[in-house]
């Protein structure tokens, strides 16, 4: 399984802030935004992640991750000339993906919540797509899944005025090989973009999509206005300040996946010894945390 970031786009929401750096770079609390959702793929038991930037950003997003082989992983890079689509990816990261499935996941969202990894872990030998529900306040701008009476996807629509059902697609998506082919077959919306929806809806239509209601106890964000931007840090704060902590510390979830030794992630937390990231990273190696 590989994995893909699409951490493009052009923020236009988050204006001025974004005018001089991509939201992706922005910080959740304690840690760029992009942590996040690198974090859930590695909980996956993905290793091998293509981060796709815009060319402008992607020196930056190079030096924060480097080539990920201190925490365990393989970071490749590509890069989206212009917003044309979250089905774009697949396009850009053909090479990459190879023969291989892949997730994608949106640069901007953040999973948290008990079970994640343990349930992304068994999603592998995928036969079309598998994809997730989430009940939410606002589906109308999101894409939204409705099921039928025995709990199977029935439709999908895009941003829809008035949603069938209050369950919005988040993003993060787990698809065959032949995503690429179906990428390179969809043409531009109106809005001159390769969008998920309608893929999703190739394989619905073909009967291959799998569609998974993440449970309640799961929390689901995105980062695309100021007010999610600053709930998104508001809810790490609480959680992490609450248990001691941290959610999606890619050192620790390396580390717990034995991907790295005791005495690499020592090495890592001496580079930030004078924080309080160093010293929780040196306290999961003594063993109290
Ligand atoms: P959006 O929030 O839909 O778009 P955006 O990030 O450009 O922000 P705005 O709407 O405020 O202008 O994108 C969701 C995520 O997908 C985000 O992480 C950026 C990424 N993305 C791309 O990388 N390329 C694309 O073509 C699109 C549509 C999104």
């Amino acid at each position: 399984m590989k994995g893909i970031v699409l951490a493009g786009g052009t923020g236009s929401r988050l204006w001025p802030i974004t005018k001089g750096t991509s939201k992706q770079l922005l910080p959740i609390y304690d840690k760029p935004l992009i942590h996040y959702p690198i974090g859930t793929l590695m909980l996956a038991g993905i290793r091998d992640i293509f981060v796709i930037t815009t060319p402008e950003d992607a020196p930056t997003f190079k030096r924060l991750l480097g080539d990920g082989s201190d925490i365990g992983v393989n970071f490749n890079y590509g890069v989206q000339e212009s917003p044309r689509g979250i089905g774009e990816a697949f396009v850009i990261a053909e090479d990459f993906i190879g023969d291989d499935e892949v997730a994608l996941i949106l640069g901007d969202n953040l999973f948290h919540g008990h079970g994640l990894g343990t349930q992304l872990k068994e999603i592998r030998n995928v036969l079309g797509a598998e994809i997730f529900a989430y009940s939410v306040s606002d589906p109308e701008r999101y894409g939204v899944v409705d099921f039928d009476k025995s709990g199977v996807a029935h439709s999908i629509e895009e941003k829809p005025l008035l949603p069938k059902s209050s369950y919005a697609i988040p993003g993060l998506y787990f698809y065959d090989n032949h995503v690429i082919e179906i990428a390179k077959n969809t043409p531009p919306s109106a809005r001159g973009e390769i969008e998920i929806t309608t893929i999703n809806k190739t394989y619905l239509e073909s009967g291959l999509l799998k569609v998974r209601v993440l449970p309640r106890g799961t929390m689901w964000l995105d980062t695309g206005t100021i007010e999610s931007l600053n709930a998104a840090s508001n809810y790490v704060k609480i959680i992490e300040e609450r248990q001691g902590n941290k959610i999606s510390c890619l050192e620790e979830i390396s580390w717990r996946n034995k991907w790295i030794s005791d005495s690499e992630l020592k090495k890592i937390a001496n580079l930030f010894n004078t924080n309080e990231y160093g010293i929780y990273l040196s306290k999961l190696t003594a063993g109290s945390n």
